[in-house]
């Protein structure tokens, strides 16, 4: 399977890309084909360590893209609807898959003029510092991609939860559950095949697309234990 992953020089797009060139024909794409050549060029180097030879390619999002059956958006909120834009054009049957968290720090909750909801921050157990989801008009960031998407577009809306920082570590034993929502089973299908090919990760099937905001949400909730219980690499796993 050709695998597209669009903003591939960061820091979830580096696992995806170690994990998945094993099986695939995974190629990064930036917004400077450039960078993206680079980026192709350290993850080989990890490879070579692990006895695999310049496999993963580099090149411009759009590109990227265009060749691939699978695409992924490993990209942050705010720079959804430029990417889209960039790729519209040359879409033709390929699956959309996001992994986009919108995110925010801090009081994300308390309205400026709300009387009931004011912390007196002065409070010296109180401590402003975490993370929100910061749910999008639209329900969730795979909804608002939807409608953006030409219609008909295959979307899945997966690996959330996934720490990217385990993930692009070989040697780590990535024992989470991986929720994936989308309204086709065919590409939802796909997307498990994808996800039992990293070793540990289980798929599990959420819903529909519409399902996506509660799936989303759990990330800012996992990055928040995390911090504040000094766990490493926590992710979700249900029993
Ligand atoms: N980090 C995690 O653990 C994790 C886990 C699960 C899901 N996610 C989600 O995955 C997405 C990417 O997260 P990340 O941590 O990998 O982010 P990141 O490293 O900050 O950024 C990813 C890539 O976005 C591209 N980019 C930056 N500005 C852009 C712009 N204006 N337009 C288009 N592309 C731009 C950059 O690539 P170029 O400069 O090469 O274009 C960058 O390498 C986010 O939505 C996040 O919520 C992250």
């Amino acid at each position: 399977m050709k695998i597209a992953i669009l903003g591939g020089t960061g820091n979830i797009g580096k696992g995806f890309a170690l994990r998945w060139s094993y099986k695939h024909e995974v190629t990064i794409g930036s917004r400077d084909d450039e960078k993206a050549k680079a980026s192709a060029a350290e993850y080989n180097e990890i490879l070579k360590k692990y006895g695999s030879n310049d496999i993963i390619e580099g090149t411009d999002n759009k590109t990227a893209a265009t060749n691939a059956d699978v695409v992924f958006l490993a990209i942050r909120y705010e720079n959804i609807p430029s990417v889209i834009d960039l790729i519209t054009p040359i879409l033709d049957k390929q699956i959309i898959v996001s992994v986009v968290v919108p995110i925010a720090r801090d009081r994300c909750y308390i309205h400026p003029d709300s009387s009931t909801l004011k912390i007196d921050v002065s409070d010296e157990d109180y401590n402003a510092n975490y993370f929100c989801y910061t749910t999008p008009k639209a329900g969730s960031a795979a909804q608002e991609i939807a409608m953006l998407l030409p219609q008909g577009t295959e979307l899945v809306s997966a690996f959330h939860n996934v720490p990217a920082h385990t993930l692009a570590e070989l040697d780590a034993e990535l024992d989470y559950d991986i929720g994936v929502c989308g309204n086709s089973t065919h590409s939802k299908k796909i997307i498990f095949d994808l996800t039992r090919d990293i070793p540990y990760l289980r798929p599990l099937d959420v819903g529909p697309l519409e399902t996506s905001g509660m799936v989303e949400a759990l990330t800012p909730l996992v990055i928040n234990i995390a911090s504040r219980n000094k766990l490493k690499d926590l992710g979700i796993k249900f029993v």
